[in-house]
Formats: structure tokens, C-alpha cells, sequence
């Protein structure tokens, strides 16, 4: 089974490389965390503990990506500035803008129990992201300034608006008091009603949370006669700051400007344009199939630590395919998914108009949503193991014009399972019977799907089709739409659609076959 005929698939992908000199900046935003705040009751305006917990989760995404070197945030938002030279992930936006969202996801659930030992994490939470490219330290410093500039006044809203509620007033009379209000008639609501001085408020409201990275000197190791052997190192550093994009603060730090250049000069008003750039948002092209393909990052790395079976693990791949279920349970417009080892492809229905189809927040809210189901549900299928570090995904998304082209695309991803599994099959047989693995590699180079099998049966007694058909053809997710039989007044029966029930399905998706038993999947309406 040739994979060459379906290649021609991999021609859709499109480039998002942020090209020299841009600056690269990934701000990531809860996904509908008012609702995420109200379930998990967080105080109002401000929980102390859930910004920690950001704040925590950000500086755990510093110190795995060393190229971020400093981030600022505020609420449910954050935003990681890369360092001007940085290569990382090519400087492709969609797998840059995925990864952050999904580490920050995971890193999320699993440090949750730290900061709130007694309150149960009730659904997964996610995040959308995107990438703003600076060309110039110059627009860096306005975007800082913006974004603290919205923390500001978002905070001073909120303030006065949960005072009000507190106070007694209903949503909709909050509301129209403070509509329209400027800053200072704000600040005077909050001292004459409530005898609140903003100033004095704690700066962790108002001016949000900045973090990076400095040298520290941090003992090591003790030398035979006991002196402690000291090393400096580079430490993630929070600090509050009233004026981020501010020369004295920016200038300050060492590091901030030789990985990122220096602020000439302070700015008053933030140029409008600048703005405009950082909130533009490109879209997938209208009515056409789009692909997200996820995969998990250095899995190899993660199976190896987790000590999945090799070549495959039965539990991985069901964990794999629950976070799959749980997002087409999400995202009523993913039509089908199909998932193999560490990587999962949604399809989105061509008339999709999720998030405007705004490609960065499709991507990440998918991704990410996967990635915290993966955290939460790992006890489910591994009882006994601990998820010794959090694990993390990227994402692209493609478009295909065509339901032709989206089935070569499906296929192209099934050959692929099938190429890799019966490899990975001899591969491991070979090993686990003495073979070193350089010698199984070098036995099996060259060989054809017809050798590999006779292998299999020769040397080991296995007939390869008869295998876990999950291994050999990977796992299909959809919704099955059943009719039911339904009692009319009249007497008559007929058919009604009920409620479609998300499955996992091992088919072969190659074989035209299963898109005509179930024709509803790619149905365009
Ligand atoms: P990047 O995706 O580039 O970050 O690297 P990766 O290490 O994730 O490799 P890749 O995605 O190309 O391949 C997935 C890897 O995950 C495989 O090569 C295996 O090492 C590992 N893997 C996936 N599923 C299983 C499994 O069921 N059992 C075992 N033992 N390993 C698995
Ligand atoms: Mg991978």
C-alpha cells in the first residue's frame, strides 16, 4: 500500500513562518472563563488564588520554552514574548501559538489541586491564542502598553461593577450606571459610595504580573570540603510594575534588552494602528473541509518515560481516543475525526462558521481542550501511574475545497497507520527476540508490506491481520444518527433523527464503503 498516490494531500498545507526581524508574541485568553469562574466560584472582580495559578502556569511555560523571555498578564490572559533571535518551531505561528496553549492547559489541571485543594476541578478548561508579530521593539512597547492599559481599565470597570452588585443593584442597573463613565468618574464612585482608593488597591489588580528571566546564583553542589559550589543561573523572576512599557522599567533589565532591544523613548498615546495590527485575525478560506491536525509533542520522550507497550499501547490510544469523543462533544461542527499513535485529525464541516473561522482560535481551542482532557482523564486509563510531567500538542489546520480531496486526505493519514504499524511491528518483534536495534533496522530496510508480513508469520507466528484492528487501521471518531420509529397521530410510523450519539468506530476509511453507510458525516448541510 503505497502512500504516493494520496501525498499530493500535504500540497494544502500553507506557510505561517513569522519572518525575521518580527518580534513574537503569543497571548493566550481563557475560552469562556466567565463561565469557567462562575462554576469554579472565583471571588469577584478578582481570586487571588486563580491569578497565582496563572501566573504559576505561566512561569512554567517560561522555564520549559527557554526563547520566551518575558510575559505579561492579567485575568485569564497572558501573552509570551519570544526572544528576538529565536528559531523555535521554525517560527511557525500555528505550531508555536498550539504548543504554548496546550502546555499552558496542562500545566493548568495539573497544578489546580495545588492551589485549590478543596474545589474540584468540574470541566476541562482551555484556552484560545494567537500570534502578534512586532515588527520592531518600538510596536513591542505599544502592545505592552496596551494590553496593560486594558488591564487598568477592564479592572476598574470590574471594581466598581461588583461593588455596585454587592451594594444591592441588579446586573442591568449596574450596568447603566457605569455606561459611559470615564476613569475619574469611576475613581470617585469607588471613594464616595464605597470608601475604596483605588491606588490602594492590591497591584496584582490593578497593574497585572510581569515575569522573565534573571541570573541568579544558586548553590549547586558542596566540594569535598563541604563549601557550597555556587552556579549562576537564570530564574523566572514575577514582579508588578505600574508602567511595563516604560523606559525605566523596560531599561532596568539587563536581559530584556539584550534579548529584545531597548525602549528609546516613553510613549503617551498608543498609535491606533498598532492596535489594529495586533488585532487582526486571519481566517480559513470560506466553504472549504478543514483539517486540524494535532500531535503530541516528543512523544517519543513521553511514551518512552510513561513505559508505554511497544509498538503500541492499548490504553494510550483510548486515552487518546476519550479526549477525541470529548472534543466532537465540544465542537458540534467537527464532523469526524481520525486518530493514530500520537496525533489526531478533526474535520471541520465546510459551512463551519466556528469563531468566524478565525484559524488561531479554532487551533487552539482545540488543541488546548484536548490536551486538559488528556491531563484529567489519564487516572482513568492509568490507575496506577503517575503523569510524571504534563504533555503537550501542536496544531495546524488545513483547507480542502473538496470532500474528494479531504477523503484522499483521510486516507493518506490510514496508509500511514498501516505503513507505520506493520514496521513498528516487526521492529519490536525483531528486538524483543535479541536483535540489537540497529540490526532490525538494517533486516527490515528495503522490505515490502508482502516481505514484512511473511516475517510475522515466519519467524513469530503472527498473521498481521489478525492483529487489534485499533492498531492496524487507527480510530474513527463520528456521530452515529440512528432512526427511530416513531408513533404518528395518525397511526403511522416514521422515521425521526434522535439525539447522535458520539462513537469510536476502527473502519477502513479508504474503502468508499463506510462513507455510504454513514452519508450524514460529510453531508453538507
Ligand atoms: P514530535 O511530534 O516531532 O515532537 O516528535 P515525537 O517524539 O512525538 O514523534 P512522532 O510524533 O513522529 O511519533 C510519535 C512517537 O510517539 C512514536 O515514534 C513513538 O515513539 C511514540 N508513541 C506513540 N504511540 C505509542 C504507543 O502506543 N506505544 C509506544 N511505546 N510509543 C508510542
Ligand atoms: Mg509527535
Amino acid at each position: 500500500m503505497a502512500n504516493s498516490k494520496y501525498e499530493y494531500v500535504k500540497s494544502f498545507e500553507v506557510e505561517d513562518e513569522v519572518m525575521f526581524p518580527n518580534l513574537i508574541i503569543i497571548r493566550i485568553h481563557g475560552r469562556d472563563f466567565s463561565r469557567f469562574s462562575q462554576v469554579h466560584k472565583f471571588e469577584k472582580p478578582n481570586d487571588e488564588t486563580a491569578l497565582n495559578l496563572m501566573n504559576s502556569c505561566a512561569s512554567a511555560v517560561l522555564e520549559e520554552y527557554p526563547d520566551i523571555v518575558f510575559a505579561y498578564g492579567y485575568s485569564d490572559e497572558y501573552s509570551f514574548v519570544f526572544k528576538k533571535t529565536s528559531r523555535f518551531y521554525q517560527r511557525r505561528a500555528s505550531k508555536v501559538l498550539s504548543l504554548v496553549a496546550s502546555f499552558f492547559a496542562a500545566v493548568y489541571v495539573t497544578k489546580w489541586k495545588e492551589f485549590f485543594p478543596h474545589r474540584k476541578l468540574e470541566y476541562a478548561p482551555s484556552f484560545a491564542s494567537k500570534a502578534v508579530s512586532c515588527a520592531s521593539v518600538e510596536v513591542l512597547q505599544a502592545y505592552l502598553a496596551w494590553r496593560q492599559h486594558d488591564c487598568h481599565i477592564s479592572n476598574q470597570y470590574d471594581t466598581c461593577f461588583w461593588m455596585l452588585v454587592k451594594s444591592g443593584k441588579t446586573l442591568s442597573e449596574t450596568q447603566e450606571i457605569l455606561k459611559d463613565t470615564q476613569k475619574q468618574q469611576r475613581n470617585e464612585l469607588l471613594f464616595q459610595q464605597f470608601g475604596i482608593n483605588y491606588k490602594m488597591l492590591p497591584v496584582l489588580f490593578r497593574q497585572g504580573s510581569c515575569l522573565f528571566k534573571t541570573k541568579v546564583e544558586e548553590t549547586v553542589k558542596h566540594d569535598e570540603n563541604g563549601n557550597p559550589v555556587k552556579r549562576l543561573r537564570r530564574r523566572e523572576t514575577l514582579v508588578h510594575s505600574e508602567n511595563i512599557a516604560g523606559r525605566s522599567f523596560w531599561n532596568e533589565h539587563s536581559s530584556l534588552h539584550k534579548d529584545l532591544g531597548h525602549f528609546a523613548k516613553d510613549i503617551g498615546k498608543i498609535e491606533p494602528d498598532y492596535v489594529k495590527s495586533f488585532q487582526f485575525e486571519s481566517r480559513l478560506l470560506p466553504l472549504t473541509w478543514v483539517v486540524v491536525r494535532i500531535d503530541g509533542c516528543h512523544f517519543h520522550r513521553f511514551s518512552e518515560v510513561h513505559e508505554f507497550e511497544k509498538p503500541n499501547d492499548e490504553q494510550a490510544l483510548k486515552l487518546m481516543n476519550s479526549c477525541a469523543v470529548a472534543v466532537l462533544e465540544e465542537f458540534q461542527d467537527i464532523a469526524f475525526a481520525y486518530g493514530v499513535s500520537d496525533e489526531y485529525s478533526f474535520v471541520l464541516k465546510n459551512k463551519s462558521e466556528l469563531y468566524k473561522r478565525q484559524s488561531s482560535k479554532i487551533i487552539s481551542a482545540i488543541v488546548s481542550f484536548f490536551t486538559s482532557t488528556y491531563v484529567m482523564r489519564w487516572g482513568d486509563f492509568f490507575p496506577h501511574k503517575n503523569l510524571k510531567y504534563p504533555p503537550s500538542f501542536d496544531g495546524r489546520a488545513v483547507c480542502y475545497p473538496t470532500s474528494d480531496i479531504l477523503l484522499d486526505y483521510l486516507a493518506w493519514r490510514q496508509v500511514d497507520c498501516h505503513i507505520n504499524n506493520q514496521y513498528n511491528t516487526c521492529f519490536w518483534m525483531l528486538v524483543k527476540s535479541g536483535k540489537s536495534k540497529t540490526q532490525a533496522q538494517d533486516y527490515l530496510k528495503g522490505t515490502q508490506t508482502r516481505e514484512k508480513n511473511e516475517l510475522l508469520i515466519q519467524q513469530f507466528g503472527i498473521e498481521y491481520n489478525s492483529l487489534p484492528v485499533i492498531f492496524r487501521l487507527g480510530s474513527s471518531v463520528f456521530r452515529l444518527k440512528t432512526q427511530e420509529g416513531v408513533a404518528e397521530e395518525n397511526g403511522e410510523v416514521s422515521g425521526k433523527q434522535v439525539e447522535a450519539e458520539v462513537v469510536v468506530d476502527y473502519s477502513n476509511i479508504i474503502d468508499q464503503c463506510f462513507w455510504q453507510q454513514h452519508p450524514h458525516i460529510l453531508s453538507c448541510s
